[in-house]
């Protein structure tokens, strides 16, 4: 007799359908502009995963262990074309979506990604606006890619970057990859005019928490954008705990006790990151030292005016970075929906929305589900 093999990690098989609302001529869902969720949240913000791989295996995000030779990544069939994402990409924009983030996985792993890039940068708003098109990468391949994707018509980068300390580095990618590869990228990338540039560290007590302030020194001044993250208990595999998450607040007190910081303002709504500037002389934030930001999703929510979706890469709609499960938008565009189908769709699924984990982490501890209803991972998703 043959057993039945479960895999401990897939949590990609739940699926939720599309409301059959969405496709009935009294309830359809047309885009005005005015699209809000249950929370009255606008949609503002995409971020489509162009691949479910990394060369990197970040403990926080693709731990070894799990993310293996036998890890079952996404067959090439199971991925949306760039026709497809294109097409898709198109309604949420008609819903009011100003912000395109590509992400992974390492988004630079998608083969010829700049034919996708191209076709994206040619998306205007209903207002006539293009999209401010950016990508988050682990920085490995930007030296040899940020020209061809500056001309493709990509705008800014934000690349991921844990530490200056090569031999941390090393152990938090886990692949032993050099530093000076991805400061390399950092600078291929201001070359190519992908900026503002924006640096994002996860922070681990106990891990990097040291690489901090060589971090503000290196980047003070450069027009980099330096953002520290708050360890994230996102996906069911890393072995998240309270405990090696560094608040924000320290993180902020250890660098202004050296470079003192003021607050600044937000420069959007429902943005992620709290902005901080370097003080002159004066104690006023000069501009030229530049800024730095904290995400703070773990100490200080900030579910109130979320604003972002997420595509995976096999076309599923995601409404929050903890969900368990994203609905099907693939079977919808492989089953021939027209654009007014999948723009409805995209409303009714929007409508519905409710999420906010992080506002309710505390209230809900950690993920202890069964395999199948887990969190999905950030590589699946993106970040
Ligand atoms: P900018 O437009 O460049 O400011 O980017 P962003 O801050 O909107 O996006 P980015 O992908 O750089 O976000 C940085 C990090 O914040 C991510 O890697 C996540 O760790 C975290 N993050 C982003 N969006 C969310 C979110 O919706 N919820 C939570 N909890 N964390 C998020
Ligand atoms: N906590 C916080 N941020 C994370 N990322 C991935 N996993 C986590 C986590 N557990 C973010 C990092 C990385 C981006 C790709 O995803 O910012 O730069
Ligand atoms: Fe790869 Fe980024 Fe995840 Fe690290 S955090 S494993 S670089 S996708
Ligand atoms: Fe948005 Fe979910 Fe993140 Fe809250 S936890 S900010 S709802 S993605």
């Amino acid at each position: 007799m043959s057993e039945r093999v479960i895999p401990l990690v897939d949590q990609r098989i739940p699926t939720l359908s599309v409301p059959a609302k969405a496709f009935e001529a009294a309830s359809r869902i047309s885009p005005n502009g005015l699209l809000a969720d249950g929370l009255g949240r606008p949609l503002r913000d995409l971020r489509i995963s162009v691949t479910d791989r990394c060369n990197f295996r970040c403990s926080y995000c693709m731990p070894k262990e799990i993310f293996d030779k036998d890890y079952p990544y996404l067959p090439h069939s199971h991925l949306l074309s760039f026709e497809e994402i294109t097409r898709v990409a198109q309604q949420f924009v008609a819903h009011g979506v100003q912000k395109i983030r590509l992400t992974g996985g390492e988004p630079l792993l998608r083969k010829n990604l700049e034919i996708l890039i191209e076709q994206l940068a040619a998306l205007r708003t209903p207002e006539g606006q293009p999209l401010d098109l950016t990508l988050t990468t682990n920085g490995s391949l930007l030296a040899r890619k940020a020209k061809a994707l500056k001309a493709a018509g990509l705008q800014r980068v934000t690349v991921s970057l844990d530490g200056l300390d090569d031999a941390v580095f090393r152990q938090m990618n886990d692949m032993d990859f050099p530093v000076a590869d991805v400061l390399e990228g950092i600078e291929a990338a201001k070359a190519a005019g992908l900026g503002p540039i924006k640096v994002n560290m996860v922070v681990k007590r106990g891990t990097n928490e040291q690489e901090i302030l060589p971090m503000v020194r290196h980047f003070r001044g450069t027009g980099v954008v330096l953002r520290f993250i708050e360890y994230m208990d996102v996906g069911a595999t890393n072995g998240w705990r309270m405990d090696e998450v560094l608040p924000s607040a320290e993180v902020i007190k250890r660098i202004h006790a050296e470079l003192p910081l003021v607050q600044l303002d937000p420069s959007s709504p429902g943005e992620t990151a709290e902005r901080w500037g370097f003080a002159g002389a004066d104690g006023q934030h000069d501009p030229s030292l530049g800024e730095i930001g904290v995400i703070s999703s773990v100490t200080q929510a900030f579910c109130s005016d979320c604003n972002r979706a997420r595509l995976s890469t096999e076309g599923r709609l995601y409404l929050c970075l903890f969900a368990t499960q994203g609905h099907d938008l693939r079977s919808l565009i492989r089953g021939g929906a027209s654009d007014a189908d999948l723009a409805s769709a995209i409303g009714h699924i929007w409508q519905g929305r409710s999420d906010r984990y992080s506002e309710l982490r505390s209230e809900l501890g950690p993920d202890t589900s069964a395999p199948g209803q887990r969190r999905v991972e950030m590589s699946y998703i993106g970040g």
